[in-house]
């Protein structure tokens, strides 16, 4: 266990809300739907959730959407903006886009709006975390890992400032010199 890390979710719980959450997306997709996993903060899970998935006999293509937000000092702007290109197959899909954590919920209504620009048949949401405490916009994930009170979160591929994607459990961090949690509106300008 990291000194500045105490622990929310272990490694077992984890593992067995994905392997849930395969069987609801099974249940609800076709087998050949389009899965675009948003960087980098999710790339763990969806690692996780395709496996699980490929036990149900279910085969998702998978692309990927790498975003930035920027922001001044703790607020983020809530400005999103696609580094990169989108995955070129996005036409007529039924997608599901994988994300980290749903916090003031710009980054994925922005994305999500993004694909059904691009001509998505379907835009359904899932996210590991959600923090419905700092809704800033309406956004209603269909497949929740996890709801969590407003702390800021880090592992199985969440970071804080680069650090901590390898822990293999889920931890709020602890801000060394206050000792309180490091607050979860700032964040590093590309996720
Ligand atoms: P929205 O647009 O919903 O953005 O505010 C969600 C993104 O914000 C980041 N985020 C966090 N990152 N620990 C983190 O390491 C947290 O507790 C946290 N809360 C939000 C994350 O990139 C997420 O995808």
């Amino acid at each position: 266990m990291q000194d500045n890390v105490s622990l929310l979710y272990t490694e077992d719980r984890i593992a067995a809300r994905v392997r849930a959450l395969s069987h609801e997306i099974a249940a609800d997709l076709p087998s050949d739907f389009l899965m675009v996993v948003v960087l980098k903060g999710a790339f763990v899970f969806a690692a996780d959730l395709i496996r699980e998935l490929h036990e149900l006999n279910i085969h998702p293509e998978v692309g990927f959407i790498t975003l930035s937000s920027y922001g001044s000092g703790t607020t983020s702007s809530g400005i999103v903006r696609v580094i990169g290109t989108l995955p070129d197959n996005i036409a007529g899909r039924r997608v599901l886009l994988v994300d980290d954590i749903l916090d003031t919920r710009r980054t994925l209504a922005h994305a999500r709006d993004l694909l059904l620009k691009e001509g998505a048949a379907e835009v359904r949401l899932c996210v590991l975390l959600d923090k419905p405490s700092r809704q800033e916009v309406t956004v209603t994930a269909d497949y929740v890992g996890f709801t969590i009170d407003d702390v800021f979160v880090v592992g199985y591929g969440i970071d804080f400032a680069e650090a901590y994607r390898g822990l293999p459990y889920i931890g709020i961090v602890q801000q060394e010199d206050t000792a309180e949690p490091a607050p979860s509106t700032e964040r590093a300008d590309e996720r």
